[in-house]
């Protein structure tokens, strides 16, 4: 009967055929729709290359004018959502707060929203794209105690995230461009990343048909666990606990102990086993944001002699463990003023791109199944039950 193989973590099983990104992990490639993860962060915006993943081609500056559009006017989120965030305890991690929060949305949406309607499909997807930076600058502003800032649609999508993120009622806001084309271009990077372990989530909450809010608060809580979008704020965590270069050696010793759970975090990757192409465009973008803005920031450097010491060790080149994106992105988010409990939360926002156009992909796909992995009972054998008394 068992005419399965057994594949733990489905290191080599293919789960669904996708169109929308390729990655070959041997050469360090990326591309969304054909484009490379390079030219698209150096050339196009986050809204371009979310209609790209949505809809497989590039848009031309009408379709891109009324997709913006259309994105923006669905920023706002009911009023009602605020009380929902006054539930929580005011120190809550804003991922917990961001996965309880996109879940309730499908209690706003539930009955507009039939996933066998291609136009309630397209409107749940704009709904889930607008809302999320809403939702997640309102986590912020809750764990500091200041007010929500509503949508600005006079402003990018990325420049509004700055605004009620970082705005506060009593000062007008004044968007800085430099930090509006990183945060844009880390978007970007974050934007999709084929079949990740939140994404496989978001595809196996959405094979039972489920409205697809609560398929993407699924994705979320997978994303929180450091082994996945929380390599960024643990990354960030290690370079401050290294604190300075001449303590790296005592770490890379630790990460290459089989005795001591210690991994370098932003380092190593399923899939890659090259330079993550990412972590490459994320590097030079620290240097940029570093200089644009004045900053120094030790962290960097010990970021930077931590890369250069592991890919030159036995041990990082024999297992073919290079930096990922979440290597550097703490660095800058840092610079921009973000705490480290926001960084899942950003990489959060940028993925559901990613998650509402493969979850579009898998209802549309008439090969798709509810997904239902098997298993190897490693179990007892039928036994007879033994009555309290006799145990
Ligand atoms: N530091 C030290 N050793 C490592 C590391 C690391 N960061 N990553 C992998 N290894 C070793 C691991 O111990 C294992 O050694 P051995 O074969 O002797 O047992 C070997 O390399 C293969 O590792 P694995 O855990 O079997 O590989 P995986 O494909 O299951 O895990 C990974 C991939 C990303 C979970 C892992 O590399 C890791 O834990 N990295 C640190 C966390 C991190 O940066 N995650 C972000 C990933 S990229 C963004 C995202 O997808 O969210």
């Amino acid at each position: 009967t068992d005419n399965f193989t057994y594949d733990p973590g489905f290191t080599s099983t293919a789960s669904c055929q996708s169109k929308l990104t390729y990655i070959d992990g041997d050469a360090g490639t990326l591309l969304h729709r054909g484009y490379t993860i390079g030219e698209l962060a150096e050339q196009s915006n986050f809204m371009e290359v979310a209609y790209l993943l949505l809809n497989g081609e590039l848009p031309s500056a009408d379709e891109l004018a009324n997709f913006s559009n259309t994105i923006t006017r669905h920023t706002m989120v009911h009023e009602q959502l605020a009380q929902f965030f006054r539930g929580f305890r005011r120190d809550a991690h804003p991922m917990a707060i961001l996965c309880g929060v996109v879940g309730a949305l499908s209690a706003f949406y539930h009955d507009s929203t039939d996933i066998h309607d291609p136009a309630q499909r397209v409107i749940a997807s704009h709904r889930l794209i607008a809302k999320m930076p809403t939702i997640a600058a309102m986590a912020y502003k809750y764990s500091v105690g200041q007010p929500f800032v509503y949508p600005d649609n006079t402003l990018s999508y990325t420049g509004n995230f700055l605004k009620m993120t970082f705005g506060v009622p009593a000062e007008k806001y004044v968007v800085n461009p430099i930090v509006e084309k990183a945060m844009d271009r880390i978007f970007i990077l974050h934007a999709d990343h084929e079949q990740n372990a939140s994404t496989s989530t978001v595809r196996l909450a959405g094979s039972s048909g489920a409205n697809p809010f609560a398929c993407i608060a699924a994705g979320i809580a997978c994303l929180w666990g450091p082994a996945h979008g929380g390599a960024n704020e643990a990354a960030l965590n290690m370079l401050h606990e290294i604190g300075t270069v001449d303590r790296i050696p005592e770490y890379i010793a630790r990460a290459k102990d089989k005795n001591d759970p210690f991994r370098l975090m932003g380092f190593g990757h399923r899939v890659y086993k090259n330079y993550d192409p990412r972590a490459a465009v994320m590097q030079t973008t620290v240097k940029e944001v570093l200089g644009e803005l004045g900053v120094t920031d030790p962290v960097f450097d010990v970021a930077i002699e931590l890369e250069r010491l592991a890919l030159n060790d036995p041990y990082f080149i024999e297992k073919k463990l290079f930096p990922n994106v979440d290597f550097y992105s703490g660095v800058i988010l840092s610079a921009i003023g973000f705490p480290t409990s926001m960084f899942t939360v950003l990489f959060a926002l940028a993925r559901t791109v990613g998650w509402v156009a493969q979850w579009n992909e898998m209802i549309t796909d008439p090969d798709q199944k509810i997904g239902r992995p098997r298993q190897l009972y490693s179990g007892p054998t039928a036994r007879d039950y033994v009555p309290m008394a006799s145990r």
